[in-house]
């Protein structure tokens, strides 16, 4: 039996458009932040590992912590993973990796602090965590041109009509991932919902910063660990897709590089 069981979701990926498109026109007042927008939260009910373990809120965590924060992250080549589960890939990723350095967000409370404890358990230095919504926080934490790997992998699908803002693959958050990653840094995604590998495709390859998916990068990650939605659909036999999207080195770019940039193809 896989280690958790989860549930198997709608056959088709649906969008209430005209919906989305008016919660997206108020994306940047922090419209459908999980949680609420952080900014005007009265008080925070859960506890995080007291500093200074590698776990932040940015409207809550200490301007020392902080600092240690941004310290750490400019220091190294940085990978960044958006909604981690329990985090069975990137606690392993971050450890075949000792001199990268990688920051996941998970906005379930209790799956950053178990997170945490493992970290310690295992001597993971490399990895920060969060529970805050990563829409809120990437683009007031991180520079421009700064990510080589962006890792989303089996994000939710958000169903329901008012829970569609939550998605991850829209334009206005597709642009932050775009203009955070470095010129031929990578976007990886996940999803074994019917339908929303072909809407990941339609949103990112629509943006100019994107090349189109290219499976070839697929090599650079052959020995990842499997998610726990993976590890759940290997299980069952539910098949998935993964996608990876590199960001253009320059405005007329039309080739990826793979592997550590001295091979080169054309699209
Ligand atoms: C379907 S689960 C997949 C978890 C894991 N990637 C896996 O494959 O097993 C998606 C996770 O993303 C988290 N999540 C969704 N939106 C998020 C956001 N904006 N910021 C951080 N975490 C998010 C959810 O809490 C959930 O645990």
């Amino acid at each position: 039996m896989p280690k958790k069981v989860y549930k198997v979701g709608r056959d088709a990926f649906e969008t209430d458009e005209a919906r989305l498109q008016k919660a997206l026109e108020r994306y940047h007042e922090g419209k459908g932040l999980i949680g609420g927008d952080p900014r005007r939260r009265p008080r925070w009910i859960h506890p995080l590992p007291p500093e200074p373990a590698h776990a932040f809120r940015l409207m809550q965590s200490s301007p020392e912590h902080l600092e240690r924060l941004r310290a750490f992250l400019a220091a190294a080549p940085l990978e960044v993973e958006i909604g981690s589960g329990p985090g069975d890939f990137i606690l392993d990723w971050a450890k075949k990796h000792p001199h990268r350095h990688f920051l996941a967000f998970e906005v379930k409370w209790k799956l950053i602090r178990d997170m945490v404890k493992r970290m310690e358990e295992e001597g993971i230095e490399n990895l920060w965590v969060s529970d805050d919504d990563a829409r809120f926080d990437l683009p007031r934490l991180l520079q421009p041109n700064s990510v080589e790997v962006f890792h989303i992998l089996f994000p939710d699908p958000w169903w329901k009509p008012k829970h569609q803002p939550r998605r991850l693959f829209v334009p206005p958050f597709v642009d932050v991932l775009a203009l955070l990653l470095k010129p031929g840094g990578v976007l990886r995604a996940a999803t074994d919902v019917p339908g929303y590998a072909e809407a990941m495709r339609n949103v990112v390859e629509a943006h100019p910063d994107f090349l189109p998916h290219n499976p070839d990068l697929a090599v650079r990650f052959a020995d990842a660990a499997p998610t726990s939605r993976q590890a759940f659909c290997d299980e069952i036999g539910r098949p998935y897709q993964f996608l990876y999207f590199q960001k253009r080195w320059s405005e007329a770019d039309d080739t990826s590089q793979v592997g550590a940039g001295s091979q080169r193809r054309n699209e």
